[in-house]
């Protein structure tokens, strides 16, 4: 079965093509980074403007490159949440128009279960139970899946979402955006054990994470110790790199704590590490050796699959569209869609549309 995935939930316009849930025959992303760099961060309404622009391009190139022409396209899947709305629409429409044209049933997707489902290329299948840390610039969540399609949300954050806490870092350092890949470079020159930044405790006993305090200790550290932004083009010297080495590690140990203790409760059989955040070499590294201090296999998805990609979303649409579940025309953009108990409610799965597979 072939699956165009489409993904525009933020910044990036993505399509793919994917044959049986596990081949990638295409995946081309455009990706804004450089003109919301400008501003520090995504202006979701340049970042929708720019998904109008590009979403005819990016999925004609998509079925360019994947050899196969858009009458074999058995289905489409499409992100309909979370994300930013005027982003969400223009895929979401789009999707259902090219789906109703063609008379292929289309669906929508969680962008989280996205997320989850970008291992499945490159990984043995998943084994349930899996849990999975899903850290990008939007979400930092911890998910038990008992089988496949089931979600519980164990642990979430209660304020910023890693990838933003180092966008945010990485702005008061004057390392521009997004701020993790940049962190991780210079991180590798500094001292992690250099300076001791918090990990947040929740008053609550709730194992949900929580990343304003170690943003403000960092904005603390920076006051106090007089360390300027560094300007484009300049070397950063010994204390942002400290700062850069030091938080990584906090961000590190802070989301290995919490998957630590709840996975020696719930005993998964695979831990998936997936989202943008997924890219740093040090959460990978510490990641790894959680696994083999379970005893369990950790599954991440390779780098261009950890950011936002339309792959992902064609692997998920596929699981699914094999269960029989269907969208129909109603299918909205939904911006605080959760996975939890996810689900395609009845009156929405149009399940008389003509389709096989
Ligand atoms: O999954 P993603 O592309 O978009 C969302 O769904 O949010 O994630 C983007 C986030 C950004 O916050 C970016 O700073 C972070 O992922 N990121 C990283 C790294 N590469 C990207 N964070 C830490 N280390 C990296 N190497
Ligand atoms: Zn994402």
């Amino acid at each position: 079965m072939l699956v165009l995935g489409i993904e525009s939930s933020c910044d990036e316009t993505a399509a793919a093509v994917v044959d049986n849930g596990r081949k990638i025959l295409s995946s081309v992303i455009s990706s804004q980074i450089e003109i919301h760099r400008e501003w520090g961060g995504v202006v979701p309404e340049i970042a929708s403007r720019e998904h109008l622009l590009k979403i005819d391009p990016v999925v004609s190139e998509a079925l360019d490159r994947s050899g196969v022409s858009i009458q074999d396209i058995d289905a489409i899947a499409v992100t309909n949440g979370p994300g930013l709305v005027g982003s969400l629409l223009v895929g979401v429409n789009y999707a259902k128009a090219l789906a109703l044209g063609l008379g292929i049933p289309f669906i929508g997707v969680n962008h989280i279960e996205g997320h989850f489902f970008s291992v499945v290329f490159e990984n043995p299948p998943i084994e349930y139970p899996a849990m999975a840390l899903i850290v990008s610039g939007g979400h930092t969540n911890l998910f038990f899946a008992p089988e496949a399609g089931k979600y519980e949300l164990l642990s979430r954050t209660r304020d910023d979402a890693a990838g933003e806490a180092f966008d945010k870092v990485a702005k008061m350092l004057g390392l521009g955006y997004p701020g993790g890949p940049v962190i991780e470079k210079i991180a590798k020159q500094g001292d992690p054990k250099a300076i001791r930044f918090p990990i947040a405790k929740i008053s609550d006993g709730t194992p949900d994470f929580s990343f304003s305090g170690l943003k403000t200790a960092v904005v603390n550290y920076l006051r106090e110790n007089e360390i300027e932004p560094i300007s484009a083009g300049e070397e950063p010297g010994k204390d942002v790199r400290d700062v850069c080495a030091s938080f990584q590690d906090t961000v590190v140990r802070t989301l290995l704590k919490n998957t630590s203790k709840l996975a020696k409760e719930r005993k998964p059989r695979v831990l998936i590490v997936a989202g943008g955040v997924a890219c740093n070499e040090a959460l990978r590294t510490a990641s790894m050796r959680l696994g083999e201090k379970l005893g369990i296999p950790v599954y991440f998805p390779s780098r261009h699959l950890s950011t936002d990609n339309a792959a992902m979303i064609a692997a998920a649409g596929h699981f699914h569209l094999m269960r029989g579940e269907r969208s129909d025309a109603g299918l909205k953009a939904d911006v605080g869609i959760r996975l939890q108990n996810h689900r395609i409610s009845p009156e929405r799965s149009g399940k008389n549309l003509p389709y096989k597979v």
